[in-house]
């Protein structure tokens, strides 16, 4: 696999380099409420600005439905960009129509430009090969060479992401060269106890990858919304709780089979029972298995935090993915924090996975650098520990 290291050893200025980055930043309107990943692709496009490359942006923002879309307009990010850069970043008005040509046209040695959302063009997320490879030809002859830095999309097949790289010589960026170095700590022999933290809305998202992981970790500890389907499928009543009906025997499975080969399976004791779904919904805690038919859980009780808190404080590896409740909503972010500090109080490797978990640590106010790795990676980081082979990584590697 080629390298960032390399193109530059190569000599980039004067050099067209379209870098695909992940800038998939959750919007308020116009406002960005994370910007973690436009912060973590500094460093790539800084590097090759600093050697005089023209540098051209390729990325998504959200799931446009294959045509322009004002709502999802990369339009803030390059305003945010821009000024985390310290210079100008020209948004083009298309993917790769007049505009594009034109803004690319008008770059001088160490400028950047970003190209208006890559998922504005349908051929970008086509099955169609052939479709996705005339959309990687247009993006080809916007760039000389093709850096690929957008870890957070390496699990997609696209245009963008994967094709471009048949068609132009390609390097892998500094940020998925990170990423994947360490997530393959976390899978090649990690230290031991090895502890993963899952959380989030449903368990259907996480299937393959609670089936891997029972075959490498020591501990699995289970919040959030998902977790009301491990208790139902255990027999209890979880009452207007998140509940997958269609998930419990695949999480009966699950159940057995961390008992066969001795996982410790952690579920949680003590729940948050709102009477309803919202910020100040009126609640009280009441044990996991006692949750009137009424209510429903929306975050991890006391016990259970100092239950996750404690089997967490032993781990020399730690991997944590999804909100262990409804963390945007302040009355309900408890046991997620509790949960962040717990790793940043573990002398373990820790590693957060991307997405919401990523973006709860920040909201939270909680120090990044008390984690070993915030990924930017959700989907794509579960994918790698689930085993599976990443297009956007493998196609470096051809
Ligand atoms: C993400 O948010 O996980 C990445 O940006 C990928 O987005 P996608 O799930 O819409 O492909």
């Amino acid at each position: 696999m080629k390298t960032l290291a390399d193109l530059l050893a190569e000599g980039v200025a004067g050099r067209r380099v379209l870098v695909r980055a992940d800038l998939n930043v959750p919007l308020d309107g116009e406002t960005i409420t994370d910007d973690g990943r436009v912060r973590a692709s500094l460093p790539t496009i800084q590097q090759l600005t600093g050697a005089g490359a023209r540098v051209v942006i390729a990325a998504h923002l959200g799931r446009p439905k294959g045509a322009p879309d004002p709502k999802f307009s990369l339009k803030p990010v390059a305003k945010r960009l821009g000024e985390l850069l310290g210079k100008d970043v020209k948004l083009a008005a298309d993917v790769c129509g007049e505009s594009a040509k034109s803004v690319v046209d008008s770059l001088a040695d160490g400028d950047v430009a970003l190209l208006e959302n890559i998922r504005f063009d349908a051929r970008e997320t086509s099955k169609d090969e052939a479709e996705r490879g005339a959309l990687a030809s247009d993006l080809a002859e916007l760039c000389d060479v093709f850096v690929s830095d957008g870890f957070g999309v390496v699990h997609r097949k696209q245009a963008s992401v994967y094709d471009v790289a048949k068609q132009q010589p390609c390097y892998a960026g500094g940020l998925v060269l990170d990423e994947v170095e360490v997530l393959r700590k976390l899978t090649e022999d990690p230290a031991r106890p090895y502890v993963v933290v899952l959380g989030g809305a449903k368990v259907s998202d996480k299937l393959g990858v609670i089936a891997n992981l029972l075959t490498k970790v020591d501990r699995l500890l289970i919040g959030g919304g998902m977790a009301y389907t491990f208790l139902k499928a255990q027999g209890h009543e979880v009452g207007q709780s998140l509940l997958q009906e269609d998930q419990l025997d695949q999480v009966r499975g699950f159940l057995a089979e961390a008992e066969k080969r001795g996982v410790e399976l952690l579920l949680p004791v003590d729940v948050l029972a709102a009477t309803e779904f919202g910020p100040d919904a009126p609640y009280e805690v009441v044990a996991a298995t006692e949750i009137p038919a009424d209510r429903q859980g929306l975050d991890i009780g006391p016990k259970t935090r100092e239950l996750f808190a404690s089997k967490l404080a032993d781990a020399a590896t730690v991997f944590w993915n999804g909100p262990m409740g409804v963390f945007e909503f302040e009355a309900f972010s408890g046991g997620t924090r509790a949960v962040a500090q717990a790793l940043v109080d573990s002398k373990a490797f820790s590693v957060v996975g991307g997405g919401d978990s990523a973006a709860a640590v920040r909201q939270l106010g909680l120090p990044e650098d008390g984690f070993s790795h915030i990924s930017t990676g959700g989907g794509a980081s579960l994918e790698f520990l689930e085993g599976k082979e990443l297009p956007g990584v493998q196609v470096l590697e051809d």
